[in-house]
């Protein structure tokens, strides 16, 4: 196992009727800047749920933060914070709002000249102002860690960056927030959580296996989950369960030790910054061209995949890894997510385009091996078409 240091401050407060808790977690002399997204919270009582547990207290309210959060309308927030001498920030939200909150509170705090470079140039955060979050998607873990992902319109840029500061005071985990969820954004999210697991877990062996049976605990229970929460998006042990294995998918406990790819991801990017596909639909693209394409190096960590999650043990190795493949891509399908690049419509020309801007930005050395480079990028995305 490999040397590591945890370090995870934030307070999860889980289950029904949880919202009123945020009132104790709140200073009670705050002014309060409330964030959310295009009115999702106000169909489904969450608004309502949360400015009850604020009342008493001076509260601001910045909305339309947009799925894939965008850096001009999040500086708008910025500004008002700023002007309103805003002291604590509150998320209500999917990944996009705690996202966009968190770029919100880093950049109200930045001293440099343009919180831009906090993303473009990984400029360091050296403060935030404290927020907290009322998670209604269960996705992204951005819940309980601390990073976010930005877009900028008008580059049809979408960068990241993680700051210690950007951790959540709290963030309340209500499953009955989810219930009014369409059936689109919860094949996503369990999507989404189940990368993030493989991610970190489809490298290579370092005698790890804690960290591996956790990871293969959030594989099985979204495995069996997912599909039931499709048929019943309304019972509350199944969200419950959905919800607390995406938080677990990525707040860094079972990243610790072993090595991480992320490439899936950082090519994904470009495919929602192009093209706006939903974030977790890029990774069905990428990822099982990625694992085929780096079938060889990954190869152990597949097998152990293979049979401890899909019961995969006969035939040869290649068989077995092709068979665990389509595995993965079954599953996907099942929660009526598309695999290929051509049933989003997109063709050569796009991937094109991405291998240019990575050569632009000098991009290289992805994956837990550091050996993916620009033209593997580039063949990746072929087998994906
Ligand atoms: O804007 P509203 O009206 O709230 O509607 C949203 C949005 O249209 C809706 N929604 C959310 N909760 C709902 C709801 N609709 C009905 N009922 C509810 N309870 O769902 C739509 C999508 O929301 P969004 O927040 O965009 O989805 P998600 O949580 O999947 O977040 C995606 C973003 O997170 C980033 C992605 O790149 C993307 O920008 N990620 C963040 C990560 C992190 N911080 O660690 C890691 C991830 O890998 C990911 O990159
Ligand atoms: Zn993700």
């Amino acid at each position: 196992m490999n040397n590591f240091t945890f370090y995870n401050p934030v307070k999860l407060i889980f289950g029904k009727g949880q919202i009123s808790s945020i009132a104790k977690e709140i200073p009670s002399d705050a002014r309060v800047m409330v964030t959310y997204g295009g009115g999702s919270i106000k169909k489904n009582g969450v608004y309502e749920q949360v400015m009850k547990a604020l009342e008493g207290r001076t509260v601001l309210e910045f909305s339309n933060i947009e799925p894939n959060p965008h850096y001009e309308t999040l500086m708008q927030a910025v500004e008002i914070g700023k002007r309103q001498e805003i002291d604590f920030v509150l998320a209500v939200g999917g990944g996009s709002v705690i996202d966009g909150t968190k770029f919100i509170v880093a950049a109200m705090a930045y001293e440099g000249e343009d919180p831009w470079d906090i993303l473009a140039k990984r400029e360091p955060v050296k403060g935030a102002v404290p927020f907290g979050a009322v998670l209604t998607l269960p996705a992204t873990g951005s819940e309980m860690n601390s990073g976010a992902v930005i877009t900028r319109v008008s580059s049809k840029e979408k960068l990241s960056f993680g700051s210690p500061y950007t951790f959540p005071k709290f963030s309340v985990l209500d499953p009955e927030t989810t219930y009014s969820l369409p059936l689109r954004q919860i094949s996503n999210g369990i999507v989404d959580a189940f990368t993030h697991v493989l991610e970190q877990y489809l490298t290579y062996p370092v005698n790890s296996p804690l960290q591996d049976r956790m990871a293969e605990a959030i594989l099985l229970t979204l495995k069996e989950e997912g599909p039931k929460a499709l048929q019943n998006p309304q019972d509350y042990d199944t969200m419950a369960n959905i919800m607390w294995s995406a938080t677990m998918a990525l707040n860094g406990v079972i990243r610790v030790g072993v090595p991480t790819d992320w490439a899936t991801h950082f090519i994904g990017h470009e495919l929602t910054a192009l093209h706006g596909i939903d974030h977790a639909r890029t990774l069905a693209i990428v990822l099982p061209s990625l694992l085929r394409y780096k079938s060889e190096a990954k190869k152990e960590k597949l097998l152990q995949y293979g049979r401890r999650i899909w019961g995969v043990d006969a035939g040869t190795e290649d068989e077995c890894i092709e068979a665990t493949l389509q595995a993965t891509i079954s599953f996907f399908e099942s929660l009526n997510i598309s695999t290929s690049l051509s049933d989003y419509e997109v063709g050569e020309d796009t991937i094109r385009t991405i291998v240019k801007r990575f050569q632009e930005r000098g991009v290289r050395d992805l994956g837990e091996r550091a050996d993916i480079q620009v033209d593997d990028v580039e063949q990746i995305l072929m087998m994906s078409l």
